[in-house]
């Protein structure tokens, strides 16, 4: 596989440049290339691989990754605020870590967002655009791209969404073909076409890799699989997996690899920055929800294994506690079972710090969907289930939430960009 070198500048355009998790991956970036911290989460920076020789080496080191220093950050939000105002506001980071790349945080200013308030209704965004219908919004999307591109001397661009989760809403006829999509986007069926396949669709139609950090629908459909596939580009969802979820696809692999049963997992968590508030309204919580939900099954594989699997009651639940702000709390009770089938409980007390999980998840998903781009591979890249809640899949095959086995998908990704076959020892 030829891979071009990652050379000149990386657009970086993220929706919702002004959350918690863009503006703390955008400050870490920053910290980054200043040599003021250390890029600690990164897969791309940090990890390493053994290669054919026996040599362990950085990924970064083997296949061609975009430097830190060649990224030109952008990207759109609902409120103007500049990514240093916002990131204030969004009360991860310390303000001393912000104000050693304050600079270049308030030279970041958002363009207006491409929004419908139905889709998010515990959001009231002042900075908006006038589109008359969706068309016009792809188009008003693609002209900022282009324009982003053109003043930012941009090699190329990639587009992260990491804004707010929309309503959920189930796979309908309009999106089971591009032509399909294209007819509903062209009949402004607002109801069906989300502002995120707004902004899909336009980064896909000028050759930009998109990725879905939330759970909402909008990549995960045959229409997106077939524009991708068509123009060539790389595509990446759904939902980042950084607490959690991430503590389950652990977990699980363990219970099914030592024959252990399972009877319940309820999973709680507290949260209260703007994410939190967003999913106190049950049609957008029901997008996560799904999310979340089809973690377990996949990996006990009930059918395969009902004597242990065949009844778990599994629930998940997130509650809007605004005290916690973006230092998420989550509760797992799991119940399991063991030999003659006596019962045992297991907690897990997670105190994470929801942004500072998700933002090396969201830089690695854009350097690699970069990457993947300059390697000639498009369509789902199904190599990055690793960092994603929700990996997505075509009908015919299963998502892999298994840790480990994700991770394996990388190294041999990286193995086949470098043409170098599966190794025979362990790694
Ligand atoms: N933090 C995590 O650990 C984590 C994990 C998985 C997924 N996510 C998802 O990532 C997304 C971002 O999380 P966050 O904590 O940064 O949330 P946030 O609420 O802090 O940020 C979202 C931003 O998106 C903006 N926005 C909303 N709709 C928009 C639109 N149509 N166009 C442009 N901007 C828009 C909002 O104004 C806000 O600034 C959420 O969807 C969340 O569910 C987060």
């Amino acid at each position: 596989m030829e891979i071009k070198e990652a050379n000149g500048k990386l657009g970086v355009l993220v929706v919702g440049i002004g959350g918690a998790v863009a503006t703390t991956m955008i400050t870490g970036t920053l910290a980054a290339r200043k040599g003021l911290a250390k890029p600690i989460g990164s897969i791309a920076e940090m990890a390493k691989m053994r290669v054919k020789s026996g040599e362990e080496k950085l990924i970064k080191d083997i296949v061609p990754i975009a430097n830190l220093n060649d990224i030109v950050f952008g990207g759109w939000d609902i409120f103007p605020e500049n990514a240093y105002n916002a990131a204030l506001c969004a009360e991860v980071l310390k303000e001393k870590d912000l104000n050693a790349v304050k600079d270049e945080l308030e030279a970041i200013v958002p363009m207006p967002a491409a929004f419908d308030h139905t889709w998010a209704k515990r959001l009231n965004g002042t900075y908006v655009k006038d589109s008359a219908n969706r068309a016009e919004m792809i188009e008003q999307i693609r002209q900022d791209i282009r324009n982003f591109k053109a003043a930012n001397n941009c090699d190329r661009v990639t587009v992260l969404w990491s804004a707010s989760t929309e309503i959920y809403i189930p796979l309908s006829d309009e999106h089971m073909s591009l032509a399909a999509l294209e007819k509903a986007i062209a009949e402004n069926k607002t109801d069906v076409i989300s502002p995120s396949m707004c902004y899909a669709y336009a980064s896909i139609a000028e050759g930009c890799p998109f990725v879905m950090g939330a759970p909402n629908l909008c990549l995960d459909t045959p229409a997106m699989w077939e524009f991708s596939k068509k123009m060539q580009v790389p595509i990446a969802g759904k939902d980042f997996k950084s607490g959690q979820t991430l503590m389950k696809t652990v977990l699980a692999p363990m219970f099914k690899t030592r024959m252990l049963g399972v009877n319940g997992w309820f999973s709680t968590n507290i949260l209260g920055n703007r994410d939190g508030a967003v999913l106190d309204d049950p049609d957008n919580f029901k997008t996560k929800e799904v999310s979340k939900l089809s973690v377990i099954e996949n990996i006990f594989e009930p059918e395969k294994n009902p004597d242990l699997y065949g009844d778990v009651y599994h629930k998940v639940r997130i509650n809007y506690y605004p005290p916690r702000k973006d230092n998420k709390e989550a509760w797992d009770n799991i119940d399991i079972f063991g030999w003659m089938g006596y019962p045992m409980e297991i907690k897990v007390n997670f105190l994470c710090r929801d942004s500072i999980l998700a933002a090396p998840i969201a830089l690695d998903l854009v350097l690699f969907c970069d990457l993947a781009q300059r390697a000639g591979m498009y369509g789902t890249q199904y190599w990055l289930s690793f960092f994603l809640k929700s990996p997505m899949h075509e009908f015919n095959e299963e998502p892999v939430h298994d840790l480990f086995q994700q991770w394996r998908m990388v190294k041999q990704t990286i193995r086949e960009m470098i043409g170098e076959k599966e190794p025979n020892y362990l790694d």
